[in-house]
């Protein structure tokens, strides 16, 4: 089933250790028909508050207001003075998913057989924003990943860890783009409202602790997933459909007024929208078209269905059904070499643009994610 990984004979030796196995992400490896992907069901969800504390409910969700036709959003306006910022130091790993899936367990746990005791009826856990990443691989020219994968209780948990030159791009962050990270929240401010029937309040605190964060369930052909993601806001009108349907992702964008600059919004921007937002079935985006100057001038609604046919007529562009062959293949192949259950095994998975992806094997590191209240609370 593993068609895409070479054995690299070691030169050494002449024999194909098991380590040097690696898969390739080139697009033309992967354009063939789109793979099963089960409409993702909404299994819970839960909030991170101010203060970046957990909760197994959704009070934080917030409503989406329709703006204006003809919006002026300042989302300069409170960067100085009504700005807490997450603390991107602290990484948080799993623990949040980790934390839903404890406080739930009663309600997830398969019956159990004699081979695996009560277990998790997934595969996979891990976060959206990681499948993201799998999902645009094939067309990423500049950021590499690192992903940890660990085998506990027959399902596979996966994490991201920051490579070395994420970590010194963000501590470099020029001033502008911090500046400009912040936009993207303020925008949320100025269309969400914590109330079905109130408004939003663009005098407030922007504070990127609070999150409300939807957990689904689905299958990529036989990979069963478990992932969580933040969800934006959701339709306000209470006979919308039931989540993730009613969820809206809001997003921000340079205002497009040139044929190229339509185009590099086709190749470049909405790969990224339609990725986030397909995998958790979230059906609509709705973007804020900002100036040079940092305010938003006009407003679209993207349907994430419709988003094919929009870049349709892009030369050489980006295909669907490249990144979700090749999410499935990766999965596949981290099910081939993630085979030993072991809470504090560790098993590198590493790409850079252009080159394949590797892997490596670590006990007892660094790498280890699954916390010891985790591990005992499962078996508990
Ligand atoms: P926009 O990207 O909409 O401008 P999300 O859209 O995923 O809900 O994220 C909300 C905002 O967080 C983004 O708004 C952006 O401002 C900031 N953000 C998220 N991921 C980022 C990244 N990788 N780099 C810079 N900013 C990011
Ligand atoms: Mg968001
Ligand atoms: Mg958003």
């Amino acid at each position: 089933p593993l068609t895409h990984h070479r054995d690299q004979l070691d030169v050494k030796t002449g024999q194909t250790p098991l380590r040097s196995q690696t898969l390739s992400t080139r697009k033309d490896l992967y354009e063939r028909d789109f793979p099963l992907y089960r409409q993702p069901v909404e299994v819970g969800c839960f909030s991170l508050d101010s203060q970046r504390r957990f909760f197994n409910d959704g009070r934080q969700m917030r409503y989406y207001v329709e703006p204006d036709k003809n919006p002026n959003f300042d989302l300069k306006d409170g960067y100085k003075d009504r700005y807490v910022r997450r603390d991107e130091n602290v990484k948080e790993k799993l623990d949040h998913i980790l934390r839903w899936i404890l406080a739930n367990k009663e309600t997830l746990k398969s019956k159990g057989t004699a081979d695996s005791p009560r277990a998790l009826d997934v595969d996979f856990v891990t976060w959206r924003g990681h499948l993201t990443k799998l999902l645009t691989t094939p067309y990423e020219t500049k950021e590499g990943w690192l992903l940890a994968a660990t085998k506990f209780n027959g399902t596979v948990y996966i994490s991201e860890v920051e490579t070395e030159a994420a970590r010194i791009e963000r501590e470099k962050r020029p001033e502008r783009n911090k500046e400009m990270m912040y936009w993207g929240y303020k925008f949320e401010q100025y269309t969400c409202a914590d109330n079905a029937d109130s408004l939003p309040d663009p005098s407030g605190v922007v504070n990127t602790n609070e999150a409300f964060c939807t957990v689904v369930q689905t299958r990529l052909a036989d990979h069963k997933l478990l992932f969580s993601g933040e969800v934006d806001c959701r339709d306000k009108d209470p006979n919308a459909p039931p989540p993730p349907a009613c969820y809206v992702e809001l997003k921000t964008s340079p205002e497009i007024c040139t044929p190229k600059q339509r185009s590099n919004f086709h190749r470049f921007k909405l790969l990224k929208w339609w990725a986030q937002s397909f995998l958790p079935g979230v059906p609509r985006i709705v973007a804020g078209f900002k100036d040079h100057d940092g305010v938003v001038v006009s407003t679209e609604t993207f349907l994430v269905s419709k988003v094919s046919q929009l870049i349709k007529n892009e030369y050489n562009c980006w295909r669907p059904t490249v990144c979700m062959n090749f999410c499935c293949d990766f999965l596949s192949f981290v099910k081939a070499i993630v085979t030993e259950n072991d809470h504090s095994l560790v098993y590198l998975f590493s790409w850079e643009p252009y080159k394949d992806v590797t892997y490596s094997v670590h006990r007892d590191s660094q790498y280890s994610f699954l916390p010891r209240w985790f591990i005992d609370g499962m078996s508990g």
